[in-house]
């Protein structure tokens, strides 16, 4: 490997930054600046996938043929909206496990520029879009591709994506639609004020989200070697969300 990476040692719970060592220049990197790991081939995989040993996706992907099941749909029809698409990993899985048309979104371009360059062909379609000022175009891009699962990976709360931008998400979607998400467990605490966290308890008690399944599993390890906790949640969207709802 032409780059190697250090974890900070004695690292508390708060440090989420590593090193990436590249012809002796060492770079200091933090695991959210996504534009810029995006760009290292396989950067994200070896820090998020293998040292910190993020599970979030393959969990998803077991909730998504969970949901499959509730709608009664085989894997091989279903179609899928990966919002927060990364470098593809979701879609991979989805793909491995027989989903035949999988589209992504994402904000950054280095995101789709990244899952183009590493996994050809798992998307049917990727779009660069910040859901919450997309043109008109997209939205009907969106809901011309009638998908009945919208999945979004590690990808909510804590600054990621925006209340607005999954409540826009959810409305492109096609008839008894199924949302998976996987979602850091303090944005699900009553007295969380995370813009996310109202929003979803806005959309659960207005009837419009009917959570089927709730689980607790860990998403990965934090840079001190601690697991951090996320829930996997599968919801019904029982009816289109009003986006003045937040
Ligand atoms: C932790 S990564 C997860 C990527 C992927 N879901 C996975 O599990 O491998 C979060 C992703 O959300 C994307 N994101 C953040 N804000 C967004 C927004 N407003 N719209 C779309 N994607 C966004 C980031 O660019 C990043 O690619």
């Amino acid at each position: 490997m032409p780059w190697t990476v250090e974890l900070p040692e004695g690292a508390s719970s708060r440090d989420e930054s590593f090193v990436f060592v590249r012809d002796g220049h060492r770079e200091l990197i933090h695991l959210h600046d996504y534009a810029r790991i995006y760009t290292v081939p396989g950067l994200y995989e070896r820090v998020v996938q293998d040292l910190l040993q993020c599970r979030s996706p393959t969990v998803a992907v077991d909730g998504t043929i969970t949901a499959a099941a509730a709608l009664g749909r085989a894997m091989a029809t279903l179609r899928v909206l990966d919002l927060g698409a990364g470098v593809g990993l979701v879609g991979e899985l989805l793909r491995a496990a027989g989903v035949s048309a999988v589209v992504g979104l994402d904000n950054l371009a280095e995101a789709r520029d990244a899952c183009l360059r590493d996994r050809p062909g798992v998307y049917e379609d990727y779009l660069v879009a910040d859901l919450e000022r997309a043109a008109p175009a997209v939205i009907e891009r969106l809901t011309e591709g009638q998908f009945e699962v919208l999945t979004c990976v590690g990808a909510l709360g804590g600054g990621h994506i925006p209340p607005g931008a999954l409540i826009r998400a959810l409305n492109t979607l096609t008839g008894e639609a199924m949302l998976v998400m996987t979602v850091h467990e303090r944005w699900l605490d009553l007295d969380s004020v995370d813009p996310f966290s109202s929003a979803f308890r806005a959309m659960t008690a207005g009837g419009y989200l009917e959570v089927l399944h709730d689980s607790s599993f860990t998403h990965r390890l934090d840079m001190s070697g601690d697991p951090i906790m996320f829930r996997l949640l599968i919801a019904r969207r029982a009816a289109p969300v009003p986006v003045d709802l937040i």
